[in-house]
Protein backbone atom coordinates (compact mmCIF):
# COMPACT_ATOMS: atom_id res chain seq x y z
CA UNK A 1 0.00 0.00 0.00
CA UNK A 2 1.32 3.50 -1.33
CA UNK A 3 0.57 6.59 1.38
CA UNK A 4 0.56 9.54 -0.50
CA UNK A 5 0.33 13.26 0.97
CA UNK A 6 0.60 15.66 -2.30
CA UNK A 7 -1.13 16.61 -5.07
CA UNK A 8 1.59 16.36 -7.12
CA UNK A 9 2.41 13.04 -6.13
CA UNK A 10 -1.64 11.84 -5.98
CA UNK A 11 -1.79 13.50 -9.63
CA UNK A 12 1.44 11.71 -11.12
CA UNK A 13 0.10 8.49 -10.06
CA UNK A 14 -3.29 8.60 -10.87
CA UNK A 15 -1.85 9.66 -13.98
CA UNK A 16 -0.29 5.90 -14.36
CA UNK A 17 -3.48 3.95 -12.36
CA UNK A 18 -5.94 3.16 -15.02
CA UNK A 19 -3.54 1.89 -17.39
CA UNK A 20 -3.16 -1.21 -15.55
CA UNK A 21 -6.54 -2.90 -17.05
CA UNK A 22 -8.22 -2.62 -13.61
CA UNK A 23 -10.33 0.03 -12.97
CA UNK A 24 -10.15 2.94 -10.40
CA UNK A 25 -11.92 2.35 -7.15
CA UNK A 26 -12.28 5.86 -4.94
CA UNK A 27 -13.27 5.46 -1.06
CA UNK A 28 -13.08 9.29 0.03
CA UNK A 29 -13.13 9.61 3.48
CA UNK A 30 -12.64 12.00 6.73
CA UNK A 31 -10.73 8.88 8.46
CA UNK A 32 -11.74 8.08 12.07
CA UNK A 33 -11.95 4.99 9.97
CA UNK A 34 -14.52 2.13 11.22
CA UNK A 35 -16.21 -1.18 10.58
CA UNK A 36 -18.61 0.88 7.75
CA UNK A 37 -15.84 2.30 5.97
CA UNK A 38 -13.50 -0.90 5.91
CA UNK A 39 -16.88 -1.86 4.54
CA UNK A 40 -16.68 0.57 1.67
CA UNK A 41 -13.20 -0.33 0.68
CA UNK A 42 -13.88 -4.50 0.73
CA UNK A 43 -16.87 -3.15 -1.89
CA UNK A 44 -14.38 -1.80 -4.16
CA UNK A 45 -11.86 -4.27 -3.59
CA UNK A 46 -14.51 -6.75 -4.67
CA UNK A 47 -15.09 -5.28 -7.65
CA UNK A 48 -11.66 -5.76 -9.10
CA UNK A 49 -10.82 -2.48 -8.37
CA UNK A 50 -7.39 -0.29 -7.50
CA UNK A 51 -8.53 1.02 -4.17
CA UNK A 52 -7.77 4.77 -3.46
CA UNK A 53 -8.56 5.61 -0.16
CA UNK A 54 -8.79 9.44 0.90
CA UNK A 55 -8.41 10.84 3.96
CA UNK A 56 -9.09 14.37 4.42
CA UNK A 57 -10.67 16.00 7.22
CA UNK A 58 -12.61 18.38 5.17
CA UNK A 59 -12.39 21.93 6.83
CA UNK A 60 -15.09 23.43 4.40
CA UNK A 61 -18.24 21.43 4.95
CA UNK A 62 -18.17 22.12 8.90
CA UNK A 63 -20.18 25.02 10.46
CA UNK A 64 -18.16 28.05 12.06
CA UNK A 65 -20.02 26.59 15.28
CA UNK A 66 -19.13 22.51 14.81
CA UNK A 67 -16.59 20.07 15.53
CA UNK A 68 -13.78 20.74 13.43
CA UNK A 69 -10.95 20.93 15.38
CA UNK A 70 -12.43 17.72 17.70
CA UNK A 71 -13.21 15.60 15.02
CA UNK A 72 -11.31 12.25 15.67
CA UNK A 73 -8.09 11.92 13.49
CA UNK A 74 -5.62 9.01 14.23
CA UNK A 75 -3.78 8.53 10.89
CA UNK A 76 -1.65 6.15 12.01
CA UNK A 77 -4.87 3.74 12.92
CA UNK A 78 -6.28 4.54 9.73
CA UNK A 79 -3.65 3.40 7.41
CA UNK A 80 -3.16 -0.15 9.51
CA UNK A 81 -7.57 -0.36 8.59
CA UNK A 82 -7.00 0.35 4.97
CA UNK A 83 -3.90 -1.73 4.54
CA UNK A 84 -5.90 -4.67 6.15
CA UNK A 85 -8.91 -4.19 4.20
CA UNK A 86 -6.99 -4.12 0.83
CA UNK A 87 -6.58 -0.01 -0.17
CA UNK A 88 -3.74 0.11 -2.81
CA UNK A 89 -3.22 3.44 -2.22
CA UNK A 90 -4.08 6.13 0.67
CA UNK A 91 -4.15 10.02 -0.67
CA UNK A 92 -4.02 11.64 3.06
CA UNK A 93 -3.37 15.59 1.88
CA UNK A 94 -2.75 18.16 4.91
CA UNK A 95 -4.86 21.17 4.34
CA UNK A 96 -2.84 23.65 2.85
CA UNK A 97 -2.73 21.12 0.00
CA UNK A 98 -6.10 20.84 -1.27
CA UNK A 99 -6.89 24.42 0.21
CA UNK A 100 -3.80 26.30 -0.37
CA UNK A 101 -3.52 29.95 1.00
CA UNK A 102 -5.81 32.55 -1.36
CA UNK A 103 -7.66 29.19 -2.36
CA UNK A 104 -11.12 30.73 -3.44
CA UNK A 105 -13.43 28.34 -5.60
CA UNK A 106 -16.37 26.31 -4.19
CA UNK A 107 -19.15 24.10 -6.25
CA UNK A 108 -22.44 23.66 -4.89
CA UNK A 109 -25.72 21.53 -6.20
CA UNK A 110 -28.71 23.88 -5.46
CA UNK A 111 -31.69 21.51 -4.94
CA UNK A 112 -30.74 17.76 -3.49
CA UNK A 113 -28.90 20.26 -0.84
CA UNK A 114 -31.18 22.46 0.39
CA UNK A 115 -34.01 20.51 2.45
CA UNK A 116 -32.77 18.50 5.71
CA UNK A 117 -29.21 18.76 6.72
CA UNK A 118 -29.17 21.97 4.39
CA UNK A 119 -31.48 24.04 6.30
CA UNK A 120 -29.78 23.37 9.45
CA UNK A 121 -25.96 22.98 8.41
CA UNK A 122 -26.19 25.38 5.22
CA UNK A 123 -22.50 25.68 4.29
CA UNK A 124 -22.30 21.54 4.41
CA UNK A 125 -22.87 20.07 1.17
CA UNK A 126 -21.02 22.47 -0.62
CA UNK A 127 -17.68 21.70 1.40
CA UNK A 128 -18.70 18.00 0.38
CA UNK A 129 -19.26 18.87 -3.30
CA UNK A 130 -16.28 21.13 -3.48
CA UNK A 131 -14.09 18.62 -2.05
CA UNK A 132 -15.43 15.37 -3.65
CA UNK A 133 -15.12 17.04 -7.21
CA UNK A 134 -11.52 18.17 -6.43
CA UNK A 135 -10.99 14.39 -5.29
CA UNK A 136 -12.71 13.07 -8.64
CA UNK A 137 -10.26 15.57 -10.27
CA UNK A 138 -6.75 14.42 -8.33
CA UNK A 139 -7.82 10.45 -8.60
CA UNK A 140 -9.44 10.12 -11.80
CA UNK A 141 -11.53 6.88 -10.42
CA UNK A 142 -14.11 4.82 -12.69
CA UNK A 143 -16.01 4.66 -9.74
CA UNK A 144 -15.94 5.73 -5.94
CA UNK A 145 -18.20 4.59 -2.81
CA UNK A 146 -20.23 6.00 -0.16
CA UNK A 147 -22.05 4.95 3.03
CA UNK A 148 -26.03 4.86 2.39
CA UNK A 149 -25.61 5.70 6.09
CA UNK A 150 -25.17 9.67 4.61
CA UNK A 151 -28.32 9.49 2.30
CA UNK A 152 -28.57 12.76 1.32
CA UNK A 153 -24.75 13.14 0.64
CA UNK A 154 -25.10 10.30 -1.97
CA UNK A 155 -28.04 12.06 -3.80
CA UNK A 156 -26.12 15.02 -3.61
CA UNK A 157 -22.84 13.67 -4.98
CA UNK A 158 -25.22 11.63 -7.73
CA UNK A 159 -26.60 14.80 -8.80
CA UNK A 160 -23.12 17.00 -8.82
CA UNK A 161 -21.24 13.59 -11.02
CA UNK A 162 -24.93 13.85 -13.09
CA UNK A 163 -24.95 17.59 -13.67
CA UNK A 164 -21.20 17.73 -14.56
CA UNK A 165 -20.24 14.91 -16.54
CA UNK A 166 -17.87 13.52 -14.15
CA UNK A 167 -18.26 10.08 -15.25
CA UNK A 168 -17.42 8.77 -12.02
CA UNK A 169 -20.14 5.50 -11.27
CA UNK A 170 -21.45 6.30 -7.68
CA UNK A 171 -21.86 3.54 -5.90
CA UNK A 172 -23.76 2.98 -2.14
CA UNK A 173 -22.78 0.86 0.44
CA UNK A 174 -25.60 -0.48 2.82
CA UNK A 175 -25.10 1.20 6.40
CA UNK A 176 -23.76 -1.09 8.79
CA UNK A 177 -25.46 -1.12 12.30
CA UNK A 178 -23.95 -2.68 16.13
CA UNK A 179 -26.13 -5.29 16.82
CA UNK A 180 -28.24 -2.99 18.85
CA UNK A 181 -29.17 -1.43 15.76
CA UNK A 182 -27.05 1.95 16.32
CA UNK A 183 -25.51 3.25 12.56
CA UNK A 184 -21.44 2.87 12.83
CA UNK A 185 -20.63 6.57 12.29
CA UNK A 186 -16.92 8.08 13.52
CA UNK A 187 -19.19 10.20 15.44
CA UNK A 188 -20.34 7.52 17.80
CA UNK A 189 -16.65 7.57 19.42
CA UNK A 190 -18.45 10.71 21.49
CA UNK A 191 -20.93 9.24 22.86
CA UNK A 192 -20.91 8.42 26.66
CA UNK A 193 -22.86 4.60 27.67
CA UNK A 194 -25.98 6.99 28.61
CA UNK A 195 -26.20 8.91 25.49
CA UNK A 196 -25.57 5.88 23.35
CA UNK A 197 -28.55 4.46 24.95
CA UNK A 198 -30.50 7.22 24.64
CA UNK A 199 -29.38 7.28 19.96
CA UNK A 200 -30.66 3.95 19.80
CA UNK A 201 -33.90 5.68 19.96
CA UNK A 202 -33.09 7.04 16.23
CA UNK A 203 -32.75 3.02 15.22
CA UNK A 204 -36.05 2.14 16.31
CA UNK A 205 -37.89 5.07 15.07
CA UNK A 206 -36.98 3.87 11.61
CA UNK A 207 -37.88 0.62 12.41
CA UNK A 208 -40.87 0.93 13.61
CA UNK A 209 -41.96 3.03 10.52
CA UNK A 210 -40.83 0.21 8.48
CA UNK A 211 -42.69 -2.15 10.22
CA UNK A 212 -45.61 -0.08 9.40
CA UNK A 213 -45.09 0.60 6.11
CA UNK A 214 -44.93 -3.04 5.69
CA UNK A 215 -48.16 -3.34 7.39
CA UNK A 216 -49.78 -1.12 4.46
CA UNK A 217 -49.75 2.59 5.87
CA UNK A 218 -48.70 4.89 3.26
CA UNK A 219 -49.68 8.15 5.63
CA UNK A 220 -46.30 9.94 5.67
CA UNK A 221 -48.00 11.99 8.80
CA UNK A 222 -48.67 9.47 10.50
CA UNK A 223 -45.15 7.75 10.50
CA UNK A 224 -43.53 10.88 11.00
CA UNK A 225 -45.84 11.31 14.01
CA UNK A 226 -45.13 7.48 15.51
CA UNK A 227 -41.14 8.02 14.61
CA UNK A 228 -41.47 12.05 16.86
CA UNK A 229 -43.17 9.95 19.78
CA UNK A 230 -40.59 7.43 20.19
CA UNK A 231 -38.12 9.74 19.80
CA UNK A 232 -39.44 12.07 22.02
CA UNK A 233 -39.74 9.42 25.05
CA UNK A 234 -36.01 9.89 25.33
CA UNK A 235 -35.32 12.84 27.75
CA UNK A 236 -31.19 13.26 26.06
CA UNK A 237 -33.06 13.49 22.69
CA UNK A 238 -33.93 16.51 20.79
CA UNK A 239 -35.02 15.93 17.09
CA UNK A 240 -34.03 18.52 14.54
CA UNK A 241 -35.89 16.90 11.78
CA UNK A 242 -37.78 14.13 11.11
CA UNK A 243 -38.70 13.47 7.34
CA UNK A 244 -40.08 11.23 4.94
CA UNK A 245 -38.50 12.07 1.24
CA UNK A 246 -37.93 10.94 -2.14
CA UNK A 247 -34.74 8.60 -1.99
CA UNK A 248 -33.29 10.87 -5.19
CA UNK A 249 -34.68 14.24 -5.08
CA UNK A 250 -34.84 14.69 -0.95
CA UNK A 251 -37.70 16.42 -1.56
CA UNK A 252 -40.82 15.23 0.89
CA UNK A 253 -43.29 12.56 0.15
CA UNK A 254 -46.93 12.93 0.09
CA UNK A 255 -47.62 9.19 0.50
CA UNK A 256 -44.70 6.86 0.77
CA UNK A 257 -44.09 5.14 -1.86
CA UNK A 258 -42.14 1.61 -0.96
CA UNK A 259 -38.46 1.56 -2.00
CA UNK A 260 -38.70 5.05 -3.32
CA UNK A 261 -38.98 6.63 0.25
CA UNK A 262 -36.77 7.54 2.51
CA UNK A 263 -37.25 8.33 6.50
CA UNK A 264 -34.56 10.81 7.34
CA UNK A 265 -33.68 11.55 10.98
CA UNK A 266 -31.56 14.30 12.39
CA UNK A 267 -31.20 14.49 16.74
CA UNK A 268 -29.05 15.78 18.96
CA UNK A 269 -27.83 13.59 21.85
CA UNK A 270 -27.30 15.96 24.45
CA UNK A 271 -24.48 17.71 22.58
CA UNK A 272 -23.46 14.83 19.82
CA UNK A 273 -25.79 15.69 16.55
CA UNK A 274 -26.41 12.02 14.90
CA UNK A 275 -27.90 11.23 11.88
CA UNK A 276 -29.70 8.13 10.11
CA UNK A 277 -32.58 6.94 7.61
CA UNK A 278 -34.13 3.16 6.52
CA UNK A 279 -35.29 2.92 2.59
CA UNK A 280 -39.48 2.25 3.12
O1 LIG B 1 -18.72 11.20 4.26
C1 LIG B 1 -17.64 11.77 4.52
O2 LIG B 1 -16.82 11.27 5.31
C2 LIG B 1 -17.30 13.10 3.87
O3 LIG B 1 -18.41 13.92 3.79
C3 LIG B 1 -16.60 12.96 2.49
C4 LIG B 1 -17.52 12.33 1.46
C5 LIG B 1 -15.34 12.14 2.67
C6 LIG B 1 -16.21 14.35 1.98
O4 LIG B 1 -15.36 15.00 2.86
Amino acid sequence: MQTLTTVSAMQALAATLGTAGRPVGLVPTMGALHEGHVSLIRLARDRGAVVVVSIFVNPTQFGPSEDFTRYPRNLEADLAACAAAGADVVFAPAVEEIYPKGYSTFLAEEHVAKPLEGVSRPVHFRGVTTVVAKLFNLVRPDFAVFGQKDAQQVAVIRKMTADLHFGVEIVTAPTLRDPDGLALSSRNRYLTPQQRAAALALHQALHRAQSMVAQGERRVDRLIAEATHLLSQQRLVRIIYVAVVDRDSMESAREVLPGRSLMAIAAWVDEVRLIDNEIL
